[in-house]
This record gives C-alpha cells, sequence and structure tokens, in this order.
C-alpha cells in the first residue's frame, strides 16, 4: 500500500485540468449492458472505480477495450454471465447500477448487495422498490439480489426515501425503464448532473426521457437502443475539491474544463465564506482569499451543497476565523474524518449529524488515516494549509475518485510524495497506483 507525504503552507499556483467526472461514468458504463453494437465514451477518468467497474462489466460478458487517454469501446457480446459476484461488488457500491439495464436487456439479474460504508448506512430498498414496480420479481438469497422479468412494464413510481432522493435509485430505474413496456413516471428522482448525464447519454442511444434535472421524470419505453459517442461531464466534485485546495493555501488557480452551473450552491456559499471565485464559461479562477469566514454549512441532494464537498468546506473551515456548523442531510454520519483532523489540531466536535468547528490560527503536520474517498480529501486539504509535514496512509480510497491527483498537486507547486508504506522515497514519477499493476497481474487487491 501507498501513502501520502505533504509538505503544507505552499499556496497552490496555476491551472488544472478537471476529469470526466466518475459518478456520472459508472451508471453510463452500466448502462451498456443493455446496448447492443459498440459504444464509444469519452472522458473517463482513469481511476480505482472505473478499473473496477470494467473488471465487472467483463464478468458480465461485456468486451471493454480502452483507446486513447479517456476513450472506451463497450460491446456486450455474451448474455449468459448475468451474476455480479461478491468480490468486485464489496469493493465498489456503485456496482448495484447493473441491476437496471440487465433486468432490462437480459430479463435476469443476480448481483451481491453492496457491502457496508465508511459514510453510514446505504440500504437499496429504493432500487428494489421501482424494480419491483416495473414487474421484476425480486428475491434476496445469501447475500444476494435475484431479480428476474421476462418483460418490464412501465409505472408510476414515487423513489422518495426518508433521506430524499436517490442518485444511483433514478440511475437504475431510469436505465430499466427505456426498455420497459408502456410510459414510466419517477416521482422523487434526483436532479444530479450525473443523473442527467445518464438521461442525456440514454436518450443519445434513443430513449424517450422528459423532466431530466427535474424531480419528475418521464419515460416512453422503447424496444431497443442503438450504440453511441459519448462524452462524460466533468467532475463538479473534482473541481470543488481543487476550488477549496486553492483557497486555503491563499492561492491562484484556475480550473479548466468544468460547469460553473454544477456548483452554484456550492460557489454561492463560499463567497459568503469569503473566498470569491471569477467564473467563466467552463473555467473558475479562485485567487485573493484573505481570511477565511466562519458559516453554517448544510449538505443537501442536488441544487443543494453536495454531501461529497462536506468534508473538504470542513477542512476549510478549521482555519476560519470564528466558529461553524456542518450538518450533513444526506449521509448523518458521515464524520469519520474529523477525528483525523483533529490529530492536525482542529478543533471540531460531533453533535448528532453535525460538527461544531471551532476556527484555529494553524494547523500542524501529523500522520493520519484516511476512511473514505472524500475524507481522503479533506486530509489533502488539511495538509497542503498545515505547517509540516502530513503523512496519509489508506490512500486507495483516493485513487477511487481523483484522477492524477499527485500528478495535477504537483503542477500547481504543491510538495507532494506519494511512497511506499515502508520507505520514504518516491515509487513513482508518475503515479501508477499499485492497485493498477496487481488488476493487470490479476493478483488479488488489498482493500
Ligand atoms: C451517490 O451515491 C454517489 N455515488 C455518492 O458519491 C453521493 O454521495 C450520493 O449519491 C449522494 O449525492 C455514485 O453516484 C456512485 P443515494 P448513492 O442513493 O446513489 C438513502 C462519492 O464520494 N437511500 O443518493 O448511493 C441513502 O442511505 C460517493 O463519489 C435509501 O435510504 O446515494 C442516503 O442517505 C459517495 N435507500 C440517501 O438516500 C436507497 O435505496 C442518498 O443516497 C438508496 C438510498
Amino acid at each position: 500500500m501507498d501513502k501520502l507525504v505533504i509538505q503544507g503552507g505552499l499556496p497552490l499556483q496555476g491551472s488544472v485540468q478537471i476529469s470526466g467526472a466518475k459518478n456520472a461514468a459508472l451508471p453510463i458504463m452500466a448502462a451498456c449492458l443493455a446496448i447492443p453494437g459498440k459504444t464509444l465514451l469519452r472522458s473517463i477518468p482513469e481511476l480505482r472505480d472505473i478499473t473496477s467497474m470494467t473488471g465487472l462489466l467483463a464478468q458480465l460478458g461485456m468486451s471493454v477495450s480502452q483507446g486513447k487517454a479517456g476513450e472506451w469501446l463497450l460491446e456486450s457480446t455474451d448474455s449468459q454471465h448475468s451474476v455480479a459476484d461478491y468480490e468486485l461488488v464489496r469493493k465498489m457500491r456503485a456496482s448495484v447500477c447493473v441491476l437496471g439495464p440487465l433486468l432490462a436487456s437480459r430479463g435476469e439479474a443476480c448481483v451481491s448487495l453492496p457491502g457496508g460504508c465508511n459514510i453510514g448506512h446505504r440500504p437499496i430498498d429504493l432500487h428494489l422498490k421501482g424494480l419491483a414496480a416495473l414487474g421484476a420479481e425480486i428475491e434476496i438469497q445469501s447475500g444476494y439480489v435475484i431479480a428476474k422479468a421476462a418483460k418490464l412494464k412501465g409505472a408510476r413510481i414515487f423513489l422518495g426515501g426518508a433521506m430524499g432522493s436517490t442518485v444511483t435509485g433514478t440511475c437504475n430505474i431510469m436505465s430499466a425503464a427505456v426498455l420497459a413496456s408502456g410510459t414510466t413516471v419517477i416521482e422523487s428522482a434526483a436532479c444530479e448532473p450525473e443523473v442527467v448525464d445518464l438521461g442525456n447519454f440514454l436518450q443519445a442511444c434513443g430513449a424517450k426521457i422528459e423532466g431530466l434535472g427535474t424531480p419528475c421524470i418521464t419515460i416512453d419505453g422503447v424496444d431497443n437502443l442503438s450504440p453511441t459517442e459519448y462524452e462524460i461531464i466533468p467532475d463538479r466534485i473534482e473541481a470543488a475539491t481543487w476550488i477549496i485546495a486553492a483557497a486555503i493555501t491563499r492561492g491562484d488557480v484556475t480550473l479548466e474544463n468544468v460547469v460553473p452551473e454544477h456548483l452554484s450552491a456550492f460557489l454561492d456559499k463560499l463567497t459568503s465564506l469569503g473566498v470569491h471565485c471569477q467564473v467563466g464559461t467552463d473555467s473558475i479562477r479562485v485567487s485573493g482569499v484573505k481570511k477565511i469566514l466562519a458559516g453554517d454549512i448544510v449538505s443537501l441532494a442536488y441544487p443543494g451543497i453536495p454531501t461529497d464537498t462536506q468534508a473538504q468546506l470542513t477542512a476549510l473551515l478549521c482555519l476560519a476565523d470564528g466558529t461553524s456548523i456542518v450538518t450533513d442531510r444526506v449521509f448523518p454520519e458521515r464524520f469519520m474524518y474529523a477525528s483525523e483532523l483533529v490529530r492536525m489540531g482542529a478543533k471540531i466536535r460531533r453533535e448528532a449529524n453535525s460538527v461544531i468547528i471551532q476556527g484555529v490560527n494553524k494547523l500542524s503536520g501529523a500522520n493520519v488515516m484516511a476512511s473514505d474517498l472524500r475524507a481522503s480529501a479533506a486530509l489533502v486539504i488539511a495538509a497542503l494549509a498545515a505547517e509540516g509535514e502530513t503523512t496519509i496512509r489508506r490512500i486507495y480510497h483516493l485513487d477511487r475518485g481523483y484522477e492524477n491527483l499527485t500528478g495535477k498537486l504537483t503542477a500547481l507547486g504543491a510538495n507532494v510524495q506519494r511512497v511506499s508504506e515502508s520507505s520514504r522515497k518516491t515509487t513513482h514519477s508518475i503515479p501508477q497506483p499499485h492497485w493498477q499493476q496487481a488488476l493487470l497481474a490479476k493478483t488479488p487487491l488489498d482493500n
């Protein structure tokens, strides 16, 4: 396993290209199970989760090949294999997105229930409710969802749960309903840009969908879909992460290849925290941050402040002038990273589904442990601003969602080294995470 060693205190300077969105790419790749012929996807980021998804799709009888950087060619060649086994699904919850496309195109699916998660309880009851409403027979056996449907039938489905809408749940139901007979109406649908991107992709393949980006999506089923070429949207969460990193280091950074309107609530909140961004058509510049102001943050479903930026915002508020409260209404338990920030000198305490942050003048480098993808990003942000050296372990979490993180940060002037757990020298001149070598060598990944 590798770790990151970061010497803090350097302002980030320069420009950074935002990669394609992981959370748009994953359901779109899964949807290709239901599309005959060769589909070409562009701007697919090079991430551990993408590698997990390509491994799963290959297990499900798809031919998956990589072309130029960011390009993947997918074709469903053998529809006999419809089992997504525990070993793969446990590594990535988004594997559940294969359920809808498998049911719609093959009439059956056997998918392991996703495992536990460090950000809180993550059931899939709404996914199963929606598929059952479309006529699927569903049973749970030995930790697997076994679903069958000769032909799905359109239905009106209320997909809201106790915590509001479901992103991958909406993706699953939409990917199934496009091939159902008749009309499906999804009420309390998720509005996230990644869901819209899946819908736009399916429309490009011939699906009939109205209401994308609203809580009510209407789908008229078609007999079959056709292959297409499609470019994935930029990753708004990666963009938010670099914006905060630039602000906390008092740097001057321009982000290229962004969709600013995907970050409206986030940018609005940042303004109230003293971080003013210059917003272009497809770029955002962060510069001239003097003082970070305290504030209260509540993360919500889109178009609210994304829960996937909550940890990074908390890291920023550790150095704010005053006391802040951060509440997560989507994943109330998503604060495992707080104790690691406290190791760096932050003053944070948990209160139910919030953290209370008393701003301090400085953070100090320390040994810390990543617990999940966005928590790791929060630790990187804190380390960039801290005095001294920080070592972050279990950075395989970062490899899941940040393409070429070390390279991008180094190019912005950060002092970041990716080293093996056992030694301090840099193990890679260009980050070639060990999991890629392990996958290529077909040896079991550590998890
Ligand atoms: C997606 O997860 C994202 N992952 C998450 O990003 C993101 O945090 C989340 O949406 C919220 O925006 C992908 O898109 C691959 P949900 P998802 O279903 O779909 C509850 C990252 O860091 N719920 O929208 O799994 C659930 O417990 C990841 O990139 C049910 O109760 O999230 C949660 O409280 C982390 N029953 C809320 O709804 C269900 O059947 C929202 O979950 C499904 C969800």
